[in-house]
Formats: C-alpha cells, sequence, structure tokens
C-alpha cells in the first residue's frame, strides 16, 4: 500500500547557522527565527556591544546563540573568524548597507563601499563557509540577503540594485558548482522592511508614498515578514530548492 506523504520537517534541531549582520534588522529577525526552529545561532556584527546584547536577548528567550564581533569586509579575519566557528549547516549572508544617491551623483567611494560589503564580502563569506561545508560533508544552506532590488530598479538604488542583480547572479552560478556536494544556494528578496536602514527612506513622505503606491499588499514590510522564509530556506522542507530566490514583496514586482 502506498505510504501517505509527510511534510518534510521544518525543524532545524542540531543544526549551526551563521548569521552575518546580526545585531539589528534583518538579520536579528533571521537569527531568532532559526534559533526558534531548533538551531544553534552564531551571530556576527561589527560592533561588539550591539553583537552581544543581541545574541543575550535570544538566550534570554530561552534559544541557543552567541556573538562574535567581525567586519565580513576584514577578509583575513572573516576567514579566521569562519574557521574557529565552523562547521556550519545553514548562512544566513545578510550583512549589508545601502546609501541612496541619484545615479548621476554617484561617487566611486560610495560605489566603493557598497559594493565592498553587499557584494565583494557576501561572496568571500559565502566561500568561506562553502569550504567548510565541503570540508565536513554535510551539505548545508546557503541563504543570501538580496532584495526585490535584484530584481527590479529602484529610484536612488543604482549602485544597490548593481549589488543584489550582482548576488543573483552569484547564486546561479554558485548553486551550479556546490550542488554535488548537496549545498543549496538561495537569496532571499525582501520588499522594503522597517529597519535602521530604511529609518531615513520611510521619514521622507514623498519616498513613502512611492513605497506604499508600489506595496500591492498596502503594507510595508515588517522583520516578522522574513522569518518564515528563512527557516524554509535553511530546513528540509526546501531540500530540493537551490539557485533561485525567494521574493518577500508584497507584490511589488508583479507588475
Ligand atoms: N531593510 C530593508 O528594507 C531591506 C530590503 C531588502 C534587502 N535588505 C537587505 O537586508 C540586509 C540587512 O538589512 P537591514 O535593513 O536589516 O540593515 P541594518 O538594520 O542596517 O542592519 C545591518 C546589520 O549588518 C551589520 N553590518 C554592517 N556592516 C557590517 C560589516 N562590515 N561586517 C559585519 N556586519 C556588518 C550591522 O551591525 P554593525 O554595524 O555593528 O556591523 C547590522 O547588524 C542587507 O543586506 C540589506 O541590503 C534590506
Amino acid at each position: 500500500m502506498n505510504q501517505l506523504p509527510r511534510t518534510p520537517s521544518f525543524r532545524l534541531t542540531g543544526k549551526r547557522a551563521l548569521v552575518t549582520g546580526a545585531s539589528r534588522g534583518i538579520g536579528l529577525g533571521g537569527a531568532m527565527a532559526l534559533a526558534e526552529a531548533g538551531a544553534h545561532v552564531v551571530m556576527a556584527a561589527r560592533s561588539t556591544p550591539s553583537i552581544m546584547a543581541a545574541a543575550a536577548r535570544i538566550q534570554e528567550a530561552g534559544y541557543s546563540a552567541e556573538g562574535v564581533s567581525l567586519d565580513v569586509s576584514d577578509y583575513a579575519s572573516m576567514v579566521n573568524t569562519i574557521a574557529d566557528y565552523a562547521p556550519f549547516d545553514i548562512l544566513f549572508n545578510n550583512a549589508g548597507t545601502n546609501d541612496p544617491k541619484p545615479y548621476i551623483d554617484v561617487t566611486t567611494d560610495n560605489f566603493d563601499s557598497i559594493v565592498d560589503l553587499n557584494l565583494r564580502s557576501a561572496f568571500f563569506v559565502a566561500q568561506q563557509v562553502a569550504k567548510s561545508m565541503i570540508e565536513v560533508g554535510n551539505g548545508g544552506s546557503i541563504i543570501h540577503t538580496s532584495s526585490q532590488m535584484g530584481h527590479v530598479g529602484g529610484i536612488e538604488r543604482s549602485v544597490y540594485c548593481g549589488t543584489k542583480f550582482g548576488i543573483e547572479g552569484v547564486t546561479k552560478a554558485s548553486a551550479i558548482e556546490l550542488a554535488q556536494y548537496q549545498i543549496r544556494v538561495n537569496t532571499l528578496c525582501p520588499t522594503f522592511i522597517r529597519t535602521p536602514m530604511t529609518e531615513s527612506t520611510f521619514n521622507n513622505p514623498e519616498k513613502r508614498a512611492w513605497i506604499e503606491e508600489k506595496i500591492k499588499l498596502g503594507r510595508v514590510g515588517e522583520v516578522e515578514d522574513i522569518m518564515g522564509a528563512v527557516v524554509f530556506l535553511a530546513s528540509d522542507a526546501a531540500a530540493l530548492i537551490t539557485g533561485t530566490s525567494l521574493v518577500i514583496d508584497g507584490g511589488w514586482t508583479a507588475d
């Protein structure tokens, strides 16, 4: 007799996750979601007090987490930190930034700082974690925080879109090469989420009106809107999903 199909597990018990940019915003939400699903979460960001406080909050809520101070754009220190804290089954590669400017006003400094964090550092953090996953041989899930701006253009976001379209390409190409090791690589593509990074955009009435008009579900995103998606992509429920993106945009890119 045929067995009734059963939903693969969304639980992450026994897994180890690294979350970059975990002290606030989307990274803190992702770290909490992974911890709630049962993973031990290593949380990284530059500011020591902030990342230690964020990890302590998750521990106080009854989950397993620790903080580490790390500037992901410092290659040598990133390599050492990953070696110290590996192995990892999950990477939520989330540290990123924006400094919105009209295309005509973008300077080389502005360009370099956004590309350095959002594309260069994200690339090498994932490469380093992938190397350690290959060594251990248990596969894994790499989730890059891309953006809806990795799929469409946005006002004053020529550099930001360049980095997020870039990480979409890195995701597809690396997914092809890492599949032989059962390492899945995907992106999470949120619309505007209320975080410290987007505060200045939301405080501008013209930009807020633009955002609210574009999000078909009629509200801006909250950190909670990304949390289930992080767990899903990390879990066995997404076992055949790689080289693609999960867009959480309230319908922004639907038209
Ligand atoms: N908010 C949105 O609407 C939105 C939408 C789509 C995509 N995203 C993407 O989501 C990610 C997180 O955005 P967010 O809004 O949560 O940003 P955020 O509130 O500014 O938080 C950024 C986090 O990254 C850390 N960070 C910054 N530079 C770092 C570095 N060099 N090394 C290590 N950690 C670093 C910050 O801590 P320290 O400063 O202490 O290092 C902080 O924990 C970014 O990749 C962003 O592009 C955001």
